[in-house]
């Protein structure tokens, strides 16, 4: 009948009360057969439990030596007094102790461990400085392990605020949440990177992006739609940032005129989730930076905007040679972001009118030069988070482009066929929410940003 405390509640106003707690058995401490320091590990709170032998507390030598034999990452309860430390002991984070009456195994972990979450924790300068640590292979092996670190709960907690912060915004400015169908007949980016399956006989493949039916949506009358759900890329990309499943946060909108009326979202929706995270978390921005130090992201209220011939022009000037015409790589993507953060002192900008050569067959081109479109990408500490366009809402023009995109217009019949029923000029855009979390968080690979990722190579754990 005796209720739980966490461990981040215990407080010094809790002396002398008895509490009950479950928690992992982090390390111990031995001091002698009669004593010894347990520290109990919940989730990333600690609590460092004083064993001693004691008649009045009915602690006797073998409860000790129980203790001192408990394997690490066990799960234990422990009955015991919250006490303030004599004189503090390193190692312990807890302002208090508990003063142990008893402890209960509850289950226990292996003897051996293959990865333990001191080692999972470590930082990079730790590691140089000779600790013993594990790379990243061998954490993604172990990822339930691995996960269980300061750092990593922190991540995951931030990726948890960055729908929350997503949704709100959107559900505010009267945006519905919707799910797409992932089984489809054909492709919805174009190209060859997608995953086919057999459809009860019938050739088909995982989504590429919600974007063919997040379209029909529109055609369907629904205004404004988001979603949150997992997008499948074959690529054989062994990169930092890229993954084959991924979460992707996609948004789609009528448009009254100009599809500047889509990058104003963008830039009012992106700073309102950077500052939510900040507000909601700095421990768990405390807890990454202690693994993996990073600068905090700078943004500015406005949103800066670049056109994508003004980027030309920036790389030009420094004397980076970039085809107008072409694409930015990712090299001409990061010099061209150090440069906006030089004369603008922004890491978070987007830019606009892109070549239409090198952007997906739905894409709008430019009334006034079809060489160009409407279009953008989105971009954190100089890589891209974001990209979206007007989109072609003329289901001859669509069915023209998407042929010259080499594109099977039979497998995506039901797609053009919306847009003969009468669709609104309309936008959006797609978001990767690991690289919005990986860029926020200045981390160094996507992996780290994934519960358990999937990359060419990794379909386990
Ligand atoms: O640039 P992408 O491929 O664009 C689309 O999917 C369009 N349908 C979006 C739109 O509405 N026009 O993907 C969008 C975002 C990228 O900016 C990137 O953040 C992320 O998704 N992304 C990936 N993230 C992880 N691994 C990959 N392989 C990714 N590919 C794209």
């Amino acid at each position: 009948g005796k209720e739980w405390t966490d461990v981040r509640e215990l407080v010094e106003a809790m002396a002398g009360t008895e509490v009950l707690i479950r928690g992992r058995v982090h390390t111990y401490r031995h001091v002698s057969s009669k004593k010894g320091f347990l520290i109990v590990r919940q989730k990333w709170s600690r609590v460092q439990c004083v064993v001693t032998e004691s008649k009045e507390n009915h602690v006797s030598v073998n409860m000790v030596k129980f203790v001192k034999q408990l394997n690490s990452e066990s799960f234990v309860d422990v009955i015991g007094y919250v006490v303030l430390p004599k004189d503090p002991v390193t190692g312990a984070t807890q302002q208090v102790e508990i003063q142990v009456r008893k402890v209960y195994c509850v289950n226990s972990a292996l003897q051996q461990l293959p990865l333990y979450v001191e080692d999972a924790a470590r930082s990079e300068a730790d590691i140089q400085a000779g600790k013993p640590g594990a790379n990243q292979d061998t954490r993604l092996n172990l990822r339930v392990i691995d996960l269980r670190t300061a750092a990593n709960q922190g991540i995951f907690s931030i990726q948890g605020w960055t729908q929350i912060g997503w949704r709100e915004c959107l559900l505010r400015k009267g945006f519905i949440e919707i799910h797409s169908p992932k089984l489809l007949a054909g492709s919805s980016e174009g190209g060859s990177a997608v995953f086919r399956l057999d459809y009860k006989g019938q050739p088909a493949c995982l989504a590429q992006s919600p974007q063919l039916h997040k379209q029909m949506a529109i055609c369907a009358d629904f205004e404004r739609v988001f979603e949150v759900g997992a997008v499948y890329r074959a690529e054989d990309s062994f990169t930092h940032r890229h993954l084959c499943e991924f979460i992707g946060l996609d948004v789609e909108m009528a448009i009254h005129k100009h599809y500047s009326e889509i990058m104003d979202l963008v830039g009012e929706l992106f700073p309102f989730i950077f500052n939510k995270i900040n507000e909601n978390c700095q421990k768990e921005l405390e807890a990454i930076r202690k693994q993996y130090p990073f600068q905090p992201l700078k943004f500015l209220p406005k949103t800066l905007r670049l056109t994508f011939a003004e980027g030309i022009q920036m790389l030009k000037e420094a004397g980076v040679e970039a085809d107008p015409l072409g694409d930015l790589n990712t090299e001409t993507e990061r010099k061209l972001g150090l440069l906006v953060l030089e004369k603008y002192n922004t890491e978070f900008y987007i830019l606009h009118r892109y070549p239409s050569a090198v952007r997906p067959f739905y894409t709008m081109p430019c009334a006034d030069d079809p060489n160009y479109s409407n279009s953008f990408d989105v971009f954190i500490r100089g890589e891209e988070i974001i990209s979206g366009a007007q989109r072609v809402h003329d289901p001859e023009l669509l069915t023209e482009q998407a042929k010259r995109f080499g594109i099977d217009v039979e497998t995506i019949k039901t797609y053009i066929d919306s847009f003969r029923y009468g669709a609104p000029p309309h936008g959006g855009f797609g978001v990767g929410l690991e690289r919005v979390v990986m860029l926020f968080c200045g981390l160094n690979n996507i992996r780290k940003t994934s519960l358990f990722p999937r990359d060419p190579l990794r379909l386990a754990p």
